[in-house]
């Protein structure tokens, strides 16, 4: 009864709470929480209120004059459309209002004076509101009691009035920004009410279809930075507007094309940059040049890389385009420009080689594109040893180029050797996704100072066989996502020695489901390492040599458990470093199955710092249902009760045995005692293992390579299926095309109760072959498979998969070459049945 009071009363007070906000340190949280008025219950003193995401309809009336104290007021995303007279009375102190994504209306939602209370006013937001456009005159409100307002954001009409809006009074205006942008013509009037004293232009989403006038800028006498946001216009006119502009700092260009004018984002259309769009453009002292997404394919001599002041840039993006700076006078272009670029910190040029993710995940089947034949290529290039310095501007800090294709045609051919010159002040190279067949040597002509390098996307193999990559000598950082490191791996080559300096090491999305033991042994620094996206179904022991491991992320391998050793491990590294150790589990399916109860346990209690705070990691329980570590270790005792008994059971099954042995013989023929004691344990053990039996969906898994496929079919599969009757998984039969396709093959792994290997010439080349073996081993470990079965076909022994060498005492192996058709059989049925019969 007491509880049910309890009950009641928390009910009762989580209703009446979901209204109220949350308040600490004077400031009111009160976003989300259903209010169609403004809250006057709530303390006076507030300094900051947040009202975001309500349903107000209306301010009224003095709906804030026991909130004087307000600083900064936030009323996004309601459905304002009516702000009484005396709205904002007593707000005096206000800096901050926002009142974005309403349906308030420029032309009447704001009556004359409503703004007069707002003296202190730093920033106003009053953009996406306008929902549609009209050709109809709008009149703005009057700004001019805002003398101290520095940001404005509002939507722009198509045909603004704002003569009246004693803008000439905003002495202090610096940023003027439109974001929901109705101007369809760009003409010299426009502006020609705006106090001279704002820098910052930024617009976002309009549809301009005709040519820009010139000077439609040039009310903004001191502009500093223009941002154009998703426009719809010709990237020519666009560059016509920073005309009559001498200095600047950014110029901002993200996705200005004709072919965004549908505001999704579709293909833009190509676009040539030619010596005449940009003639404005170079005359500028511009600090920051960004171009991104502007559907720019290519350019003419004297465009993109000729200015008359390059030694005023600082940061120059070129990204997501579609346009190569090596070929032809580019590269003479580029050259002569980089010597010139005497204060250049920034250079970030990305392509968009379209990487899709789908691409990238599969991983495995883009292996055609990558040589296999290194030396050959090697090779070739050793006679022609081409050799390129590239300078850098001298001070160059930070060089992205990635996401195009390779530097093969610098010349004819890939360099050999590429000498970087002048590098001391570089510290981030990030290559990703740069197409190469071949991976040039780097060789760098002054002090090495690299400390972040990203390699992501190439081919680890055309690099990983090398004794010394100068690239890696110092760096602190390595981001080698995408990069078949289980290549790599598996063909025992060393990576991570070449970096023995790195503390964050990145090797997501690599396939991996293995690492030699001594894989880190000289990554002594290492504290932050990221394995996430991977095959793993145990943490790596090699993460055991780590000493100064600080962040481990496994998110999104097929971890089943963290076993004893881990466990201890992860929470002594944790008290050594203060309780700081990460370790990040999530998109794992661990099994909280009565093995694993150790791990349920640690997972509840450990004081690792976790990624998912409340500790439920998704698993699944010994009957194949899904729940979570957290509710497994609530409901510890209901779950995991019976395991005891289980063993239990076990142990009295094999005292029974025992003692059946050995005590039958006294009381039968001694002739017999055996087969008694042998039908015994029989019946015993058909019990338990008609209990087994019924977890598996198949009897049989299959994994074979193409040259065995006739045998397979003809011979193997009619065979045991229809003569033994004997359920097979059959790779090209049973695995559902669509689904990830190591989740499929682990799962129909464990699904089956022996696994049947057929060792041929060709197995080597099998995709899935290796990572097969891996899973069976896996499977055999912890106690799910019961038999491995080997049959080699004609295999001569060099084509034996090194993995198989060291289970190799717990397969049954059958050789079976053409010639011995009878036998092959009569060893398979022994393999299969032995135990049974
Ligand atoms: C604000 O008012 C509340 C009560 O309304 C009071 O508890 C709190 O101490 C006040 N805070 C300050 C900083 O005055
Ligand atoms: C704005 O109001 C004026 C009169 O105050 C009117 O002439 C004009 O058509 C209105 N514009 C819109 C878009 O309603
Ligand atoms: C504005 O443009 C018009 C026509 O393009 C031109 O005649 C006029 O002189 C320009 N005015 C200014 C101030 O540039
Ligand atoms: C360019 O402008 C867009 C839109 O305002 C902004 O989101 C982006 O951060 C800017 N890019 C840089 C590099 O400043
Ligand atoms: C380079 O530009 C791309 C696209 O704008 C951006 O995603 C990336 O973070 C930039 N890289 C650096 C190092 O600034
Ligand atoms: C390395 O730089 C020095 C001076 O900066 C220069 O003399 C030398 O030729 C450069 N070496 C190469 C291989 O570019
Ligand atoms: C835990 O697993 C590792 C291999 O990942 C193994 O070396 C170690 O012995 C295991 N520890 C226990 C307690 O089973
Ligand atoms: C885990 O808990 C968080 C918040 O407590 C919740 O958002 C998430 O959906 C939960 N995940 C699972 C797998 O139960
Ligand atoms: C599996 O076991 C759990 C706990 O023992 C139980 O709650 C659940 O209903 C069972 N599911 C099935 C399908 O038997």
């Amino acid at each position: 009864m007491l509880a049910f009071a309890y009950f009641i009363t928390a009910f009762l007070f989580a209703y009446v709470s979901c209204h109220t906000c949350l308040i600490q340190d004077n400031r009111g949280d009160c976003a989300s929480r259903g209010f169609e008025t403004v809250p006057q219950d709530l303390p006076r003193n507030l300094t900051s209120l947040d009202l975001k995401r309500n349903l107000i309809g209306t301010i009224s009336h003095g709906d804030f004059q026991f909130y004087g104290r307000l600083v900064i007021l936030i009323l996004d995303k309601n459905k304002i459309s009516v702000l009484q007279a005396n709205a904002f009375r007593g707000l005096k102190h206000l800096k901050h209002l926002s009142m974005a994504e309403n349906r308030l209306d420029l032309n009447t939602s704001y009556v004359s004076e409503i703004f007069g209370p707002l003296k202190s006013l730093d920033r106003l937001y009053i953009s996406r509101n306008m929902q549609v456009g009209t050709d109809l005159p709008v009149y703005y409100p009057f700004f001019g009691y805002f003398r101290k307002l520095t940001i404005l954001e509002m939507d722009l009409a198509r045909k603004p009035i704002w003569n009246k809006c004693g803008f000439s009074k905003l002495k202090q205006l610096r940023t003027l920004s439109f974001n929901f942008c109705f101007l369809d013509k760009m003409t010299n009037r426009t502006f020609a009410a705006m106090p001279p004293s704002i820098e910052n232009v930024y617009f976002a989403g309009c549809k301009v279809r005709e040519l820009a006038e010139l000077n439609f800028l040039k009310p903004f006498h001191s502009l500093k930075i223009l941002r154009l946001f998703k426009i719809c216009m010709d990237i020519a006119s666009a560059l016509k507007i920073v005309y009559p502009f001498k200095k600047m700092q950014e110029l901002n260009f993200t996705e200005v094309n004709p072919g965004y004018c549908d505001g999704l984002i579709r293909a833009p259309y190509a676009v040539i940059i030619t010596a005449d769009m940009t003639k404005y453009l170079r005359n500028i002292c511009l600090r920051k040049l960004i171009l991104i997404r502007n559907g720019i394919v290519d350019f003419k001599p004297n465009s993109l890389l000729s200015y008359t002041y390059p030694e005023c840039f600082v940061t120059i993006i070129f990204s997501g385009d579609r346009f190569s700076i090596t070929n032809g006078f580019k590269t003479v272009e580029l050259t002569k420009l980089i010597l010139q670029l005497s204060n250049l910190v920034t250079f970030n040029y990305s392509g968009i080689l379209s990487i899709s993710t789908d691409e990238m995940n599969s991983g495995l089947t883009v292996d055609t594109e990558y040589p296999e034949n290194l030396d050959h290529l090697i090779a070739i290039n050793r006679k022609l040893d081409v050799q390129i310095t590239f300078p850098f501007p001298r001070s160059l800090k930070i060089l992205v180029l990635s996401k195009f294709d390779g530097v093969q045609h610098v010349q004819g051919t890939t360099p050999h050797t590429i000498y970087f010159s002048n590098i001391n002040y570089l510290r981030v190279l990030d290559l990703s996704y740069f197409k190469m067949k071949y991976f040039p040597n780097i060789v760098f002509n002054g002090t090495n100072f690299l400390e972040y390098v990203d390699l992501s996307g190439i081919d680890s193999t055309l690099y990983s066989g090398r004794n010394n990559i100068p690239l890696f000598k110092e760096s602190k950082t390595l981001i080698l996502k995408h990069a078949r490191l289980d290549l790599t791996l598996s063909r025992g080559r060393k990576i991570f020695s070449l970096v023995p300096t790195v503390k964050r090491l990145d090797i997501s999305y690599n396939h991996l489901w293995f690492l030699p033991n001594d894989a880190f042994n000289s990554n002594k620094n290492l504290r932050h390492l990221d394995m996430g996206f991977n095959l793993f179904s145990e943490v790596p022991i090699a993460v055991h040599t780590l000493k100064n491991l600080e962040i481990l992320n496994l998110e999104h391998n097929n971890l089943q458990t963290i076993n004893e050793t881990f466990q201890q491990l992860f929470d002594l590294r944790n008290e050594r470093i203060q309780a700081s150790f990460q370790l990040k589990l999530s998109g794992n399916v661990f099994r909280c199955n009565c093995e694993n109860s150790d791990f349920v346990l640690w997972i509840s209690k450990t004081r690792i710092k976790l990624d998912k705070p409340a500790r439920n990691y998704t698993c699944q329980l010994e009957n194949g249902t899904y729940t979570n570590t957290q509710k497994a270790a609530e409901n510890f005792h209901e779950f995991y009760g019976n395991c005891e008994n289980e063993m239990w059971l076990r142990v009295g099954i094999c005292l029974l045995v025992i003692f059946i042995t050995f005590t039958t013989p006294i009381a039968v023929i001694v002739n017999f005692r055996w087969r008694i004691a042998y039908w015994v344990y029989r019946v015993f053990k058909r019990v338990v293992e008609n209990d087994l039996r019924s977890k598996f969906k198949y009897d049989i898994y299959l994994s074979y390579s193409d040259d065995c496929f006739d045998w397979v079919k003809d011979v193997l599969i009619p065979k045991i299926e229809n003569t033994w009757k004997m359920k097979m998984c059959i790779e090209d039969r049973d695995i559902l095309a669509g689904i990830i396709r190591s989740d499929a093959i682990s799962q129909s792994i464990h699904e089956s109760k022996n696994i049947l290997f057929i060792i041929s010439k060709s197995f080597s080349e099998k995709t899935w072959g290796k990572f097969e073996i891996e899973r069976a081993k896996y499977e055999k470990y912890t106690g799910h498979l019961q038999r491995i079965i080997v049959i080699t076909r004609n295999v001569q022994v060099e084509n034996f998969p090194m993995e198989l060498d060291c289970i190799l005492d717990d397969v049954f192996l059958v050789d079976w070459s053409d010639q011995e058709i009878e036998n092959g059989w009569d060893k398979l049925r022994m393999a299969l049945f032995s135990d049974f019969n």
